[in-house]
């Protein structure tokens, strides 16, 4: 006896989806779809943690050979630029770097660009590339901007061709005020900024006592990072620790959505999160926090593999659709 033909239109469709979820790295084998499946989304890599504890160790030695830092105005600023846009080049993006003036001194952002997608809708990933003047600042921030810059090469590697345009950026002279990237939004005009879907910030993605914390600006971003830590198995806070004190702050007030990661600064972990979290209570996220002591060894590796990560699962997500 024939198959019904409703049950067949049934059977296709879920396979279909069996492939989609397939695709997006949620189940192990399955058949090959019975009809040309619409283009199914990219899982999103593992992005190997090697590569961006590599990146940092470079921008420490960038920071030893400039008197310690890699501060806005300082040698040790430009040659962080420097190195971030060699590998993006290199991987085939399209970089601009923007000039600007703080402070009687040249500041720069970078920005690259990943060829292709709908540019009205852009998808957007960006950290501070400076540290402050009092030491090489490895958490704060070598560990957001290398983050993005490994998941930039990850786009590369995959040669990824996302429905949504992807944008990165690396801003100069957070630690005076978000300097750069008030810049780069006044800088927009009032059409480009509509073009903009979301804007997610790294600032402290690394801390030595680390936290999880999501940012909960805008609903839908934040629940996309607390989906990837929910398949973790690990709980996600809220992030409270001076709220708008970093780069999101100035597409948040141009009326962008905005989202993010941070692992804690200044504040001190509690009993409750040394217990959910491990690490150590009663003490600070990051005890090395705009010191001289931010350098490599203030990186807690779990942690900044796992945000690496998150950070992927959302650029693939978001880009895809
Ligand atoms: N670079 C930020 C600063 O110096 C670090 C920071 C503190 C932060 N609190 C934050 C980053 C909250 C994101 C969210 O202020
Ligand atoms: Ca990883
Ligand atoms: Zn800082």
């Amino acid at each position: 006896m024939p198959l019904h033909p409703t049950r067949v239109r049934l059977a296709s469709a879920a396979l279909l989806t069996v492939a989609g979820l397939v695709a997006a790295g949620t189940a192990s084998a399955a058949p090959a779809p019975v009809a040309p499946a619409p283009v199914a989304a990219a899982a999103a890599p593992d992005i190997p943690v090697a590569n961006v504890t590599a990146h940092l160790a470079q921008f420490q030695s960038i920071a030893t050979a400039n008197g310690g830092n890699r501060a806005h105005g300082r040698p040790g600023y430009k040659a962080s630029l420097d190195y971030v846009k060699a590998k993006l080049d290199a991987a085939g993006f399209t970089t601009s770097v923007r000039q600007f003036t703080s402070g009687g001194r040249t500041g720069y952002n970078l920005i690259a660009d990943w060829p292709g997608g709908d540019e009205n809708q852009v998808v957007m990933a960006g950290a501070h590339l400076d540290s402050v003047t009092a030491g090489p600042g490895i958490n704060d921030n070598g560990s957001g901007s290398a983050a993005i810059l490994e998941n930039a090469l990850a786009v590369s590697r995959a040669q990824l061709k996302p429905a949504k345009h992807l944008r990165f950026a690396w801003w100069g002279a957070e630690e005076l005020g978000m300097v750069g990237s008030r810049n780069y939004v006044n800088s927009l005009a009032t059409g480009d900024r509509s073009k903009i879907d979301a804007y997610l910030n790294f600032d402290m993605i690394g801390s030595p006592n680390p936290g999880y914390f999501v940012y909960d600006d805008d609903p839908a971003l934040e629940k996309i990072f607390q989906e990837y830590y929910t398949g973790l198995g690990i709980p996600t806070e809220i992030e409270t620790e001076g709220d708008g004190r970093s780069d999101h702050a100035p597409f948040k007030s141009a009326g962008i959505p905005v989202g993010g990661l941070f692992s804690g600064a200044d504040y001190t972990k509690t009993a409750a999160q040394a217990q959910k979290w491990g690490g150590t209570a009663g003490k600070r996220f990051d005890p090395c926090y705009h010191s001289s002591c931010d350098t490599t060894s203030n990186v807690n590796p779990t942690a900044l593999d796992r945000n690496a990560d998150a950070i992927a699962y959302a650029l693939w997500g978001l880009a895809a659709q």
